[in-house]
This record gives structure tokens, C-alpha cells and sequence, in this order.
């Protein structure tokens, strides 16, 4: 059964309550990533301009967050803007900016009440610098916070992360003989928090796009149809609950199902 937390905010006899039931709280993921895709083809099934398919997925972050929160993840990680995404149109670009910006600002007693760490990750210094000092404010207003980390991917590329951390490694004189793989992944910008367990993808795309190359090699891939901006709580539970029922392998072979009696 789901946290307390997450129960007394589902009303009675929302059909979510059936859902969150159903969690297993001794097999959660420690870490979601999220790929939210699908908000220009929102808009696009509305005839409504593409920034309009961003503006209503932030209520898709909003309820997500929330509902993240309180089903107990250590981490959350959202991909809001990827090193590529520059190329799209100039007023695309400032209105996502702007969105995040706002979000921030609105969003930040939620993020408080809920214990969330806000954390940045991604190539953050060649952002506008009124973009930098918002999130910089956030990740210092919630900084001591001890409950669930909130990552956000602002300007986020997996191989920029990697070279990123190649270049950290020789800057601290790390000599090769001392880089094994756990040392190279405290270089990430992820250092210290769990590798996600399960990745959701949106919109039906069975892509990576560059996102936490190196942190998703055992992930369990979720891929739902629904468009970002229709993301809800809902979506969350059926992908978590789809995850537990998964097989991991790491690599081996299938646990022998254990037999009655035998210990
Ligand atoms: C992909 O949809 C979505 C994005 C590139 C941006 C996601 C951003 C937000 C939801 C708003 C800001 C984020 C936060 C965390 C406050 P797409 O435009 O590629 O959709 P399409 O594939 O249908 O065109």
C-alpha cells in the first residue's frame, strides 16, 4: 500500500485510491526520470499555438511533483529543456523560459511544504542570467530540505554530462588508475543520488533523446501514449505499479521462483 501522505490527498472513492492501493512500498523505485514529450501535439489536436501545449504541461509538473513526493521517491528527474533544444524557434525558447521561471515562483511553498529539494542539472552557466538566478534561489531556498530531490534537466545533454565529468576527473588530477565507474559517476551532475530505476517517456516515442546516458544503463523503460500536458498522478501509479511487476535482471538471469516451505 502507498504512503499515507499520498492516500490522504487522493479523495475517497477517486479511482487513483485503487491505484495507490495497489503500490508496493518495500519495491519503489528510488529514482523516476522522466522524458515529458508531446506538448506541441497537444496543442496541435487543439489548433492552439505550440507554447499553449507547454503552458498546460506545467500543471502536468505540478501534480506530478506533488504526487512523487508523496509516494515516497528519493528522486525525481524532469527533462525540461535539452542542449538541442535551442534550436527551436526564439519565442518557443523565452516562453519555456519564462514557464520555468514562473513555476518557480509559484511553485516554491509547495516544493517547501513537501520537504522537495529543487536541483538543477545540465550545462546551468550558459543560461540568461535572470533564468540562473531563479533557479539558483530556488536550490538555496530548499536546499535543507531532507525529503525527495527534484531534478530539473535545464539545458541537459547525457553526452555533455559525461564530457562534463571527463573533464571535472582531469581538473582534480584524478589519475586513471583511480577512476573505476563509481568514482566517474560522482563526477556526473547526479553525483550522490541513486541511478533512476524506471525512465517514463511520453507521447509514445521510444527514444532516449540523451538523457542520463550514463545513469539509465538498468533502467526499466516506461512508455505511455499520453501527451505530457494529460501526465497525471494516474499515469505515475500505473507506471510504478507497471515497474514492480518487471523482472530485473542486471545482466543475469532470472530469480528460480522460490518454492512453497522452502526458505
Ligand atoms: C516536449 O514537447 C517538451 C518540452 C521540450 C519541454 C517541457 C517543458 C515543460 C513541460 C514546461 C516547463 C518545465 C518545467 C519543469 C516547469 P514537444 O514540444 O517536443 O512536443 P512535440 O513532440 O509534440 O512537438
Amino acid at each position: 500500500m502507498a504512503s499515507e501522505e499520498l492516500l490522504a490527498w487522493i479523495p475517497p472513492g477517486h479511482p487513483d485510491r485503487e491505484l495507490a492501493l495497489q503500490v508496493a512500498p518495500d519495491r519503489m523505485p528510488a529514482h523516476v526520470a522522466i522524458i515529458m514529450d508531446g506538448n506541441g501535439r497537444w496543442a496541435a489536436q487543439r489548433h492552439l499555438p505550440r507554447v499553449e501545449g507547454h503552458r498546460a504541461g506545467i500543471d502536468a509538473v505540478r501534480d506530478t511533483v506533488e504526487a512523487s513526493a508523496r509516494l515516497g521517491l528519493g528522486v525525481l528527474t524532469l527533462y525540461a529543456f535539452s542542449v538541442e533544444n535551442w534550436k527551436r524557434p526564439k519565442a518557443e525558447v523565452s516562453t519555456l523560459m519564462s514557464l520555468l521561471k514562473r513555476y518557480l515562483r509559484s511553485e516554491l511553498n509547495t516544493l517547501l511544504s513537501n520537504n522537495i529539494r529543487f536541483q538543477v542539472i545540465g550545462r546551468v552557466d550558459e543560461l540568461a542570467p535572470d533564468v540562473r538566478d531563479e533557479l539558483a534561489a530556488a536550490e538555496a531556498r530548499t536546499a535543507a530540505n531532507t525529503g525527495m530531490c527534484f531534478n530539473i534537466a535545464l539545458n541537459y545533454g547525457g553526452r555533455a554530462e559525461i564530457v562534463d565529468a571527463a573533464r571535472r576527473a582531469i581538473r582534480e588530477g584524478i589519475r586513471p588508475d583511480d577512476l573505476d565507474e563509481a568514482r566517474f559517476a560522482s563526477l556526473l551532475y547526479t553525483g550522490g543520488q541513486a541511478d533512476p530505476d524506471l525512465l517514463i517517456r511520453t507521447s509514445g516515442e521510444m527514444r532516449v533523446s540523451n538523457f542520463l546516458l550514463w545513469q539509465i544503463a538498468y533502467a526499466e523503460i516506461w512508455v505511455t501514449d499520453t501527451l505530457w500536458p494529460d501526465f497525471r498522478r494516474q499515469h505515475l501509479l500505473e507506471a510504478v505499479l507497471a515497474y514492480q511487476k518487471r523482472d530485473r535482471r542486471y545482466g543475469g538471469i532470472a530469480a528460480p521462483p522460490v518454492a512453497a516451505g522452502v526458505k
